[in-house]
């Protein structure tokens, strides 16, 4: 019926799934459980090009498209969330940033080790009091007299993988006084002094992500690290998200895909007065209406991904298509997701069934990379042209 998805995405689906229910699936509880970053599996999903999805292949990647990495990121989330949260961070975060916008002896030191999985890519925006409202940053980087390094200070907060990052794309302010225009994106190297870690983040789900505060304490950033020109930043930071944001869209996905599956099988299996429970009116609303959401959220993630690839072509933005891929899927997330508890009764709310686990790791979907109140004000300023 999808003619655009080809032989090569159903193999790279197809791989993802092999995986992530045969290696990540059997540990998703205990990580949940202990918050352990899952370095092992982590290295092996770079093993296997999911690390580097549309890295271009001079660069170690698989060079594939955004199809198929949204493909194979559902498949990876429908088994742990916490696995797609840190496969959607490093390979759209930090790794397009420097596909698109890096000069080639950036990639060679920044792309080319990270696509492996051996080295852990992190991105950079939030700052304690600017969240939603990203252009209100309070961290400086100031150019030294001898013109060769930038001086950076200043707090960041919500760093998803930082603890374990050994390169983050960090957006900062070089000229406050030109607001979002003075914004610059700089690489880091997590290993160099003045880079400090502050609070690991106690969260609600994707628990066996890694996130912190970083502190940058004279944090000395060489120029030849600066990625694009000075007040470039915002734009970069925000065509990321676009591209991200087609990411968290398969993200939910998978998880909304979990949620419905387990509820199937369990209206099937489950009995109440003298019937399966799938035979009540009232559990095949809940199922339709959790498959129908699922099915227009893939839809309008396979939209995005494919305004993406077009827009290789003609260079025209896929914001819309981004924003609306992500608000959907990621309040499909939790929408199923809850009624799936409902359905499983009591054993939903257990944690002997994974069910809880996929209520709180669908509830970050509608935060981060912009929460639904953020993309319902890019869509609309998309249809009316005004702000
Ligand atoms: N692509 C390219 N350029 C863009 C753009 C895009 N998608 N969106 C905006 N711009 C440009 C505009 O064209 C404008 O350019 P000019 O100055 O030349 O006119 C400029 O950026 C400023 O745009 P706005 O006036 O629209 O900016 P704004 O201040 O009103 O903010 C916003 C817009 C959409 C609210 C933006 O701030 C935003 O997306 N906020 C949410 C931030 C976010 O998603 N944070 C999550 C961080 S990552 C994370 O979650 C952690 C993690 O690790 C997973």
């Amino acid at each position: 019926m999808f003619d655009f998805i080809t032989d090569e995405h159903k193999m790279i689906q197809e791989a993802a799934r092999d995986f992530a229910q045969g290696e990540i699936a059997p540990i998703a509880a205990e990580i949940d459980e202990t918050g352990e970053f899952p370095m092992k599996t982590i290295k092996q999903m770079g093993a296997l090009g999911f690390m580097g999805i549309e890295v271009p292949e001079e660069y170690g990647g698989a060079g594939m498209d955004s199809l198929a990495y949204a493909l194979a990121l559902t498949e990876i989330s429908k088994a742990c969330a916490s696995h797609g949260t840190i496969m959607s961070v490093h390979n759209s975060l930090y790794s397009y940033g420097l596909v698109h916008f890096g000069t080639d002896e950036q990639r060679e030191k920044f792309l080319r080790p990270i696509v492996e999985g051996h080295k852990i890519g992190a991105y950079s925006l939030t700052e304690p009091m600017s969240g939603s409202d990203a252009g209100n940053m309070q961290s400086r980087a100031v150019l030294n007299e001898a013109g060769t390094h930038y001086i950076i200070n200043g707090t960041k907060s919500w760093v998803t993988s930082a603890p374990v990052a050994d390169f983050v794309v960090l957006f900062t302010m070089t000229a406050p006084e030109k607001k979002h225009k003075g914004i610059t994106a700089f690489l880091i190297d997590a290993n160099q002094p003045g880079f400090v870690l502050g609070k690991k983040e106690p969260k609600l789900g994707i628990r066996a992500s890694a996130t912190s505060e970083v502190y940058y304490e004279n944090y000395e950033c060489p120029v030849e690290n600066r990625l694009g020109e000075e007040g470039q930043g915002f734009k970069i930071a925000m065509s990321v998200l676009d591209t991200g944001r087609i990411g968290i869209a398969a993200q939910a996905l998978g998880i909304a895909e979990a949620a419905l599956d387990a509820s199937i099988a369990y209206a099937k299996e489950r009995e109440a007065f003298g019937q399966k429970i799938g035979q009540f009116q009232m559990i095949q609303q809940k199922l339709a209406d959790m498959k129908c959401r699922v099915e227009a959220s893939r839809l309008l993630m396979y939209q995005a991904a494919l305004a993406k690839t077009a827009a290789k072509e003609t260079g025209a933005r896929y914001t819309l298509e981004a924003s609306m891929a992500k608000l959907v899927a990621s309040e499909t997330a939790m929408w199923v997701t809850t009624q799936a508890i409902q359905i499983h009764g009591g054993m939903g709310y257990s944690k002997e069934m994974p069910l809880e686990r996929y209520f709180r790791d669908a509830k970050i979907t509608e935060i981060y990379e912009g929460t639904s109140e953020i993309q319902r004000m890019v869509i609309a300023r998309n249809l009316t042209g005004l702000r």
